[in-house]
Formats: structure tokens, C-alpha cells, sequence
């Protein structure tokens, strides 16, 4: 509660709040230098803040060593023993903590990681996918109810980064653990989290779980932080039955909100807009020239030009396009009041608002 911490002029975190649940899976998503592995060391007692309380279970932990939380603390690019076999670097933890099941417990998280097999071999005789599986087994079965995981997966390749995150989830499920897992992959948090922690200069933008940050942020750099999100500077000009009109370059948006305040931005994600070729009438519809096209993943994303000097990035899932859309049609863009998100203008700007620091 109340966490700040300062190096020097520096303040890597500013009165940060956050209360995490026995058993809930936490990933910290923020850019390089917002904080996050300042978070993990004032957690695990590495550091100590300048201000504010810590609590473990209910219990006050700022003066307690780190030894003494009984967290399991994994710094970003931690390796194995190389002169250890498999088994005898996972039942290390749960080995120095006296546990005399150790070699037990280190069998039980293998085999939940599918490498019982490879017990006895060497780190250097694995692949390098294998090798970070086991130290994600060894992070697993210190015995601590609480886990601390810096980027465990930044430094594999995107198939097995994937892969794992699923493994990770898994494990830390079947044996009941409590994960703050510290993260820049925006794709890795949204996949394996109970809730996010948004981290940007040392502040939650917000901390919700996966689902509210992506259909609804807290604030536009939320927004546009995770996903992808279409942005208009804009003016309420009037209203109507279901909210406010709002008017972008000489166009007016109607956004189903009433608002009690003038200079706003609207913000649509590019799966909320429709797109159908040639001209369609008013009523939230906006002619534009599609610049390109590009095929991704199933989706079809569009670059659209808009009359009213704006873009708009379109994605639709491509079966379900009745018509051939390409470069240089005219087509019209559906703003649907109902998926319109709407903040005030930032007093610093918008571009500023934008910048992860
Ligand atoms: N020991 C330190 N001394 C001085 N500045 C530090 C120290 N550790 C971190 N910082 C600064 O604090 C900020 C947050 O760092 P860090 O927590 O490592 O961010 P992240 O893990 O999100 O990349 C950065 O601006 C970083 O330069
Ligand atoms: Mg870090």
C-alpha cells in the first residue's frame, strides 16, 4: 500500500496500490523502465521502499528479510547449475529449505513439465526450450505459496514463448501458487492472467483483469496500450436520443454517451468499425479511399483514408467479408455509438498521453 520508491532523482514507483489474492495469477505488463522488476525486489525484500506498507497474508513484512517471506524470487534471465543434473537443480529449492521430500516434489513438477525423463541429464545435453522449461520447474517447486517471475519467457524464441505461457499457467494451478509474473508482452499478459497489473513510470494506469483493460481502459494510454486502437481528437458539438455528437475534421460522430465535456478523443478498436464498399448515407458513416490492405492471421486488416483527413485501421475476419474490398475502392466506415470509447483531451496532448514514459 501506498509503495514508493526512489533512486536518486529517479521515482521507479509512485504510491502504488495493489492487493493480490491467495492463488491469483498477476502478470505486471509495462514498457522497459516502467518499474516492474522495482516492484518484484520491494516484494521479495531486495529492496526496501521509501515509503509504504507491505503485507504478506496480513502480516507486515517491511522489516522481515527476504529470506525470511517465503517468496520464491526469479530474476529476468536466471539459468540452471550447470554442474547440477536436472533433478538435483529443481529439488534445490525445496533441498536448502530442508524439505526431505525435495527429490519427490522435484519428480511431481518434472513430470508436469513432461521431462522426467531427462532427470539425470545435464543443462548443456537439453535444448535451450527445455532448459527454460526446467527453470520454470525449479521456480515451481521451491514450496513457496508465492512466486515472483521476472520475463521468464522474453528470452525464447515466439513459438515456444507461446507454448509456455500455457505451461506456466498450468503449473502454477495444479499447485495452487500465487504468480506475479512481470511481463512487456502485451500478448503474454492478456493470455495468462487473472488480472493485469498496468505499470507505466512507476504508476497503475489500471490493474483489472484481462477482459475490462481491453474493452475497458481506464484511460487512453491503456487503450492504446494493449491492442489496437483507432484515435480521433474531437469536439462535442450537440446531442441527440442516444447521446452526444461529436464533430472530427468537419464530420460528426454520434458516440451514445452524454458528455460534460468539450474537447474530447474518441478511441474505436478496429474490429468494432465496419467497412462496406461505396457510399453509404450519414448516420455515423464515413467515406474514405482504402490505402492498403493486408491479410493477417484469418483477419483482414484495412488502411482506410478518410474524406474527413483522418485513417482508420479496419479489421474484419476475412470469411466473413461478403465483398472483395482493395486498394483504392471507396469505401464507408461504420462508427457504432456503442463501441465508441470517449476520453477528455489530455491536458499534455495527445501524443504525450500516448508515450509509454
Ligand atoms: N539500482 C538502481 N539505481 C538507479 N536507478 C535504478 C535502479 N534500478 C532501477 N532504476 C531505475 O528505475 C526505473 C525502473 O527500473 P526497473 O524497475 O528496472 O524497470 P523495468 O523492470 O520495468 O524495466 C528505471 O528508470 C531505472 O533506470
Ligand atoms: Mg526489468
Amino acid at each position: 500500500m501506498g509503495i514508493t520508491k526512489r533512486f536518486r532523482e529517479i521515482t521507479a514507483l509512485r504510491e502504488i496500490d495493489l492487493q493480490i489474492s491467495n492463488g491469483e495469477y498477476v502478470t505486471v505488463l509495462g514498457s522497459t523502465g516502467a518499474g516492474k522488476t522495482t516492484l518484484l525486489h520491494i516484494i521479495s525484500g531486495i529492496l526496501k521502499p521509501d515509503s509504504g506498507k507491505i503485507y504478506i497474508e496480513g502480516k507486515l513484512v517491511n522489516d522481515i528479510p527476504p529470506e525470511e517471506r517465503y517468496i520464491s524470487y526469479f530474476p529476468q534471465n536466471y539459468a540452471l547449475f550447470p554442474h547440477m543434473t536436472v533433478i538435483e537443480n529443481v529439488a534445490y529449492g525445496p533441498n536448502i529449505r530442508g524439505v526431505d521430500e525435495a527429490h519427490n516434489i522435484a519428480l511431481k513438477v518434472l513430470e508436469l513439465v513432461g521431462l522426467e525423463k531427462r532427470a539425470d541429464s545435464y543443462p548443456r545435453e537439453l535444448s535451450g526450450g527445455m532448459q527454460q522449461r526446467i527453470a520454470l520447474a525449479r521456480a515451481m517447486a521451491t514450496g513457496s505459496k508465492l512466486l515472483l517471475l521476472d520475463e521468464p519467457l522474453s528470452a525464447l524464441d515466439a513459438i515456444l514463448r507461446i507454448e509456455l505461457r500455457y505451461e506456466l499457467r498450468k503449473m502454477a494451478e495444479e499447485l495452487n501458487l500465487t504468480v506475479v509474473h512481470v511481463t512487456h508482452d502485451q500478448a503474454e499478459a492478456m493470455s495468462v492472467s487473472d488480472k493485469i497489473v498496468v505499470l507505466r513510470s512507476g504508476v497503475i494506469e489500471q490493474f483489472d483483469t484481462p477482459f475490462e483493460i481491453y474493452e475497458k481502459p481506464q484511460n487512453i494510454f491503456v487503450s492504446n496500450f494493449v491492442g489496437e486502437m483507432n484515435f480521433y481528437e474531437g469536439i462535442v458539438i450537440g446531442e441527440n436520443e442516444i447521446g452526444n455528437i461529436v464533430e472530427v475534421g468537419g464530420k460528426s460522430i454520434s458516440v451514445g454517451k452524454k458528455l460534460d465535456i468539450q474537447d474530447v478523443v474518441i478511441s474505436i478498436r478496429p474490429e468494432n468499425l465496419g467497412i462496406v464498399k461505396g457510399r453509404k448515407g450519414d448516420g455515423n458513416w464515413i467515406q474514405g479511399t482504402v490505402r492498403w490492405v493486408s491479410l493477417s492471421s484469418g483477419f483482414l486488416l484495412f488502411n482506410v483514408d478518410l474524406f474527413n483527413d483522418r485513417e482508420a485501421l479496419v479489421k474484419r475476419f476475412s470469411p466473413s467479408m461478403k465483398e472483395e474490398i482493395s486498394v483504392n475502392d471507396v469505401v464507408s466506415v461504420y462508427f457504432d455509438p456503442d463501441k465508441i470509447l470517449v476520453y477528455p483531451y489530455p491536458r499534455e496532448g495527445l501524443h504525450k498521453a500516448l508515450e509509454v514514459s
